[in-house]
């Protein structure tokens, strides 16, 4: 699974998101209370840019007269007909069954372990007694990862 350097992790505060480019793919990164969640930009009721609409929450009511509004900041508002979906799993909460966006895995690696390139260590390469000439690249960051 290909894995994608889409922001360092400072660059999207809590109650912030990114939209980012990805294998000709819109995507909307997203910080929700300091976890990151990734979902694509295209909603599918006719394929508008659902990650640049507002952020919400939910009502929710046992009576009449008594509600709580809930998932403060976790619901991602599609600006052309206002279509609601869940940032985490990308899913409706008015037709759970059938209507949801795509979501991607998101984690977070520090810059140290990327630069490292575990996966070619996986793979069973080593580095090669000779190399180029190398500049100071700052890697001491952490940063948010998807995986597509
Ligand atoms: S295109 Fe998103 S609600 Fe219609």
């Amino acid at each position: 699974m290909p894995k994608y350097v889409v922001a360092t992790v400072d660059e999207i505060p809590p109650g912030h998101r990114k939209v980012v480019e990805i294998a000709r793919r819109s995507i909307g990164v997203f910080n929700v209370k300091g976890s990151f969640y990734a979902i694509r930009n295209k909603c599918p009721h006719a394929g508008g840019p659902m990650c640049e609409g507002v952020t919400s929450g939910l009502v929710r009511s046992d009576q009449p007269g008594v509600y709580d509004y809930v998932m403060r900041g976790e619901i991602i508002r599609c600006p052309w007909h206002g279509w609601e979906f869940e940032i985490a799993t990308g899913q409706s909460w008015f037709d759970p069954a059938k209507t949801k966006v795509r979501a991607y895995p998101t984690s977070v690696e520090p810059g140290e372990i990327l630069a490292k390139n575990p996966e070619l260590q996986a793979a069973g390469y080593q580095p090669g007694p000779y190399a180029g000439e190398t500049y100071e690249v700052e890697v001491d960051r952490d940063y948010v990862i998807i995986n597509l």
